[in-house]
């Protein structure tokens, strides 16, 4: 599908957005594993989240949908059944690398992968770990999906992660909740702890100290009612929206807010721009607010090291709001954007030069110009629902009307986003 951006006058009104694709996939899954019902209000409605439901649906788990609501028929621990087939993890880094933790201490063998872009992400992360657990994992070229899980008791671990990864945290911890004694996670950097988070919500006894994270094994997991927060890696492109388009002014409701996820509200108020968060309170452990948005130019800056890590998301939209920034944007330590759904530093790069921008390009980051005049062109999402909305964006700021090909790919994350996108500039 292609779909056609044209210039907005300003961007206002208030969204709401569907719930955090990070937080729904933790609760799809430890729901699963937990004894009773869970509620889930606010689900994902993105693909990508679906696709873990379909998983732990295969995997024997009764699952109920209506509208956002998922209610989860908890089979405890050791309630899951072994697949027909080939667990289908689609476009999902998370599914495929947090499930592996959980598929590698069943009574039974697996097999999971999931489309082009997915078969090409690297594995070798989870399988490290998870082969000193004890798990025995097969993957294409030694690294790439499908993997054949051969499940079998797991063994504690005290795991030094050798990159800042949540998922590869959480598929550790997920493996950890079936062994026996206490498995301990290192961080270089931290990550989001949504994980965390939710394990203690679902009755775990889990420790949190700075990035040093230790799970006892075998607990009783509780089935609960939960309500997932809205997705700030979403409310970004809204965000870099209103702060590029002259006159805008913008609310967004229930965003999450965690503190290892807000990473990108800090480097906004650093570069001068107008956000504010309001109404905060707490919801099943995480942090939740409206973000307020006004219009107002913005410096630019560089992002590196933790910073880069916190808000690794949200740097292809960010790169949008450096071209139309004082300064323009440097980022660094992003080498891990190379392994994402495309390799964004490469798709971010492309889309910009068809708009007049040339970008630098580094092996771990780039640098966009500053004061830039984003011309209309031909965009592509290349196939990554990032790639789509990051340039739908840049399409607002543009000098005439953007196609962007392939826009669907926005499903796997926000299926609504185009249909926002036109309600708040008509
Ligand atoms: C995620 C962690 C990040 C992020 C991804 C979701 C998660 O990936 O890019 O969109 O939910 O844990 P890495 O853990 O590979 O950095």
């Amino acid at each position: 599908m292609q779909q056609i951006i044209t210039p907005a006058g300003s961007v206002s009104g208030s969204v709401l957005l569907p719930g955090d694709k990070s937080i729904s996939h933790r609760y799809g899954m430890l729901a699963a594993i937990a004894e009773g019902t869970s509620v889930i209000e606010n689900y994902s409605s993105g693909a990508d989240c679906h696709s873990t439901l379909g998983a732990m649906e295969a995997l024997g788990i009764r699952i109920e949908k209506k509208d956002r609501t998922v209610t989860v028929h908890g089979a405890g621990l050791d309630g899951l059944r072994a697949p027909a087939a080939l667990l289908d993890a689609g476009n999902s880094g998370s599914t495929i690398r947090m499930l592996s933790g959980i598929l590698a201490a069943q009574p039974f063998s697996s097999r999971i992968g999931g489309d082009e872009s997915l078969s090409r992400r690297p594995m070798d992360r989870i399988m490290k770990p998870l082969g000193a657990m004890g798990a025995r994992i097969a993957a294409r070229d030694g690294r790439y999906p499908p993997l054949e899980i051969t499940g079998g008791k797991l063994h504690a671990i005290d795991y030094e992660l050798p990159m800042a990864s949540a998922q590869v945290k959480t598929c550790v911890l997920f493996g950890g909740v079936f062994a026996d004694g206490a498995t301990t996670v290192r961080e270089p950097i931290r990550t989001r702890d949504h994980s965390e988070l939710a394990l203690r919500e679902f009755g775990a006894e889990i420790d949190i100290r700075g990035k040093v994270i230790t799970l006892e094994g075998r607990p009783k997991l509780t089935g609960r009612k939960l309500t997932v927060p809205g997705d700030l890696s979403s409310a970004a492109f809204f965000i870099v929206a209103a702060l590029i388009v002259p006159g805008s002014t913008l609310v967004i409701h229930g965003v999450g807010l965690n503190p290892t996820r807000a990473g990108l509200l800090d480097v906004l108020a650093a570069m001068g721009a107008q956000v504010q968060v309001q109404q905060l309170e707490q919801v099943s452990g995480e942090l939740v607010g409206d973000i307020l948005i006004r219009h107002a130019p913005v410096k630019g800056g560089v992002l590196e090291g933790a910073t880069t890590a916190a808000l690794i998301d949200e740097i292809p939209v960010l790169a949008i709001l450096g071209a139309a920034s004082e300064e323009g944007l440097t980022v660094r330590d992003a080498a891990e954007l190379r392994v994402k759904e495309t390799d964004r530093i490469a798709t971010v790069a492309e889309n910009l030069k068809r708009m007049g921008v040339e970008v630098e390009v580094r092996p771990d980051g780039f640098h966009v110009p500053g004061r830039r005049k984003l011309r209309a062109a031909e965009l592509d999402s290349f196939g990554d629902h990032r790639i789509a909305m990051a340039f739908s964006v840049a399409a607002l700021a543009a000098d005439g009307p953007c196609v962007i090909r392939d826009a669907e790919a926005a499903s796997v994350s926000f299926p609504e986003f185009y249909n926002t996108l036109q309600r708040i500039t008509a």
